[in-house]
């Protein structure tokens, strides 16, 4: 249906390109549009503080006037918007309320839940910690969200060797360069409490295993039931002590144990809470932020390593992709060197960039007043990248300009912490959307799921990314018409209930377990359950067409190194 309506378009467009009129003064135009910005917005418009996580300092900014943060200025524009467009079509005046209010709410309401609901509860079978044959230590790798991930892996995998876990060890030698330690991000006193009907939590190895013999061990990837219980649960004959080396993707996605399958989400989704002071900031910047009403959440990841390891260089200069590239052959863990960034972001693989989601959202209905929170950190490029979004929406603001220096001093020198703090707002925003799905899209997706399906707009990159190279040879203009495919494409892309898709038709070992959904994307229907009084047969969203599915698998493939978030 929308594969014919934009042939259709397409097809009308060709017809009627732009005349050479209509191109000039649609130049002077956005070029006018850009000056009066710039002069708008150049003095409230200050620098991104330089991080340590940084390979060097851009000025990034996206950091807007204290004034419009409340977005008093704002708050009533959004009808007013909306009816003058509807004037041009309708007449009677009530209608256009209706309407208007209508269009209006379903901008922020999110979809249906059909019904379900958390199921996590232990099942009546369920027995407390078994006597424990040894201890768990973990080296956990990646940024926040691969940590977060495998952390809860770990718990499950406790379980299931029957082992007792030694608070874990973070990543601090990542990209993000964070000395963060367990306690530093996470609540570790809830964390040992929530679990203890699991497993054993203890915060340091007893000093009497000091001396007993211990097992570094990689864990295979996607591993199951058989492979712990029997491959690793042997090693316990010999040692009392296993270390796992990693703990990304380190458990199968399916075919667990329910009661295994329900603990990671109770690790998830509760016992791993963040620590204290990361909860209440975050919590400060959502009640700043929805004291004016309801905000999106953008994961824009137009980030320097992002960049450079998936190889996009659309639209940047020379010396930029030279730099990006310079960034990807030194780092040994990225395998993937040569890449072609053209067909990257053809295939749909690039993050979109910063005007290109500022389309995307203007296309779908946003007004121009919508508060935009972005979940980043240093913008590739800086402010004058941030411009094609800016225009569109100005009211676009960071944790840096919603929270005040001195309540944001005691995270700077801490990604994995400031990264939390993006991580809360987006759960808590009323919509969410990402420009790529890296780990952090996918946690927060999966997090909005198991809070009642809050709505989370998933960009069709490759669809887009073929609509935006025609605006771009100026086949089509940003109007009424490329607003209605845009939405029609995104309809059945909004976060409603599915399950959780399963490997790709015809791949086989590794690669199937690889082209799986992540288990903490879409914990349906393990963690999330339809109640009884609802129908049946629900027609789960079809969120991804197959060779989506696939493009998505091989992204996730090369997607296995890319850290943090
Ligand atoms: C864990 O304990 C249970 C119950 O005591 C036992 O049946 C199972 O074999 C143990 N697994 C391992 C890997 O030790
Ligand atoms: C974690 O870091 C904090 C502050 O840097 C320190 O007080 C604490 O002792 C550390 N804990 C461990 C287990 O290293
Ligand atoms: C990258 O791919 C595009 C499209 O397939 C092609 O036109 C271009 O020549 C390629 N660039 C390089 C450097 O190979
Ligand atoms: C962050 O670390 C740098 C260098 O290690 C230090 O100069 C700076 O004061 C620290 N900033 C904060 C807010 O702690």
């Amino acid at each position: 249906m929308q594969q014919r309506q934009y042939r259709r378009m397409n097809s009308r467009l060709r017809r009627a390109p732009l005349t050479r009129l209509q191109w000039i003064a649609g130049y002077v135009a956005l070029t006018l549009g850009t000056l009066i910005l710039t002069y708008i917005f150049s003095d409230g418009l200050h620098s991104f503080r330089s991080k340590t996580h940084s390979l060097d300092h851009h000025d990034a900014s996206l950091v807007l006037p204290k004034e419009n943060v409340l977005g008093q200025t704002h708050g009533l524009n959004l009808k007013q918007e909306l009816v003058s467009s509807h004037l041009r079509s309708t007449k009677l005046a009530l209608h256009i309320e209706d309407s208007s209010l209508d269009l209006q709410a379903k901008l922020w309401e999110p979809p249906a839940d059909k019904g379900f609901v958390p199921c996590v509860e232990p099942g009546p079978a369920h027995s407390g910690p078994k006597p424990a044959k040894g201890y768990l230590m973990v080296s956990t790798n990646g940024g926040l969200n691969q940590m977060r991930a495998g952390i809860c892996d770990m718990v499950a995998i406790a379980r299931l060797i029957n082992a007792t876990l030694v608070i874990p060890e973070l990543d601090k030698g990542s990209f993000w360069q964070d000395a963060s330690n367990f306690s530093d991000v996470f609540d570790v006193e809830y964390f040992i409490k929530a679990l203890a009907n699991d497993i054993p939590v203890i915060k340091a190895l007893p000093p009497s295993m000091k001396s007993e013999p211990k097992v570094l061990k990689q864990f295979r990837s996607w591993s199951g039931v058989k492979y712990y219980e029997q491959e690793i649960g042997r090693l316990w004959l010999n040692y009392k002590v296993i270390k796992a080396a990693k703990t990304d993707l380190r458990l199968a996605n399916n075919h667990l144990p329910a009661e295994i399958q329900k603990l990671r989400c109770r690790v998830h989704y509760d016992a791993l809470r963040f620590a204290p002071h990361i909860e209440a900031l975050g919590k400060v910047i959502v009640e700043r932020l929805r004291s004016a009403g309801p905000y999106i959440a953008l994961h824009l990841r137009y980030e320097k390593d992002m960049l450079a390891f998936s190889g996009c260089t659309y639209q940047l200069s020379t010396e930029e992709a030279q730099e990006l590239t310079t960034i990807r052959e030194n780092t040994p863990h990225w395998k993937v060197k040569k890449i072609n960034g053209t067909e990257q972001r053809r295939n749909g693989f690039c993050p979109l960039t910063p005007t290109e989601v500022g389309v995307f959202l203007k296309s779908l209905g946003y007004p121009e007043s919508t508060r935009i929170y972005v979940a980043a950190g240093e913008i590739y490029g800086g402010r004058e990248r941030m411009s094609g979004l800016l225009s569109r929406f100005p009211n676009v603001m960071s944790k840096e300009y919603i929270a005040t220096a001195s309540e944001l001093a005691p995270f700077f020198n801490h990604s994995s912490q400031m990264a939390a703090l993006d991580y809360i707002v987006s759960v808590e925003s009323n919509v969410f959307v990402s420009s790529y799905s890296g780990n952090m899209a996918r946690a927060v997706e999966g997090h909005r799921r198991f809070l009642g399906h809050r709505k989370t707009i998933s960009p069709d990159r490759k669809e887009l990314v073929a609509l935006f190279d025609m605006l771009d040879q100026g086949l089509l203009k940003e109007d009424q018409n490329l607003a209605d495919v845009i939405t029609t494409m995104h309809e059945n892309r909004q976060g409603a209930p599915r399950k959780r898709k399963g490997p790709l038709k015809g791949t086989k070992g590794r690669d199937r377990l690889r082209s799986e959904e992540a288990f903490y994307t879409n914990p349906t229907p393990d963690c999330l359950c339809q109640q009884s009084d609802f129908p049946k047969h629900v027609n789960y969203e079809q969120n991804y067409s197959p060779q989506e599915t696939e493009r998505e698998g091989r992204q996730m493939e090369s997607g296995v190194a890319v850290q943090r978030r």
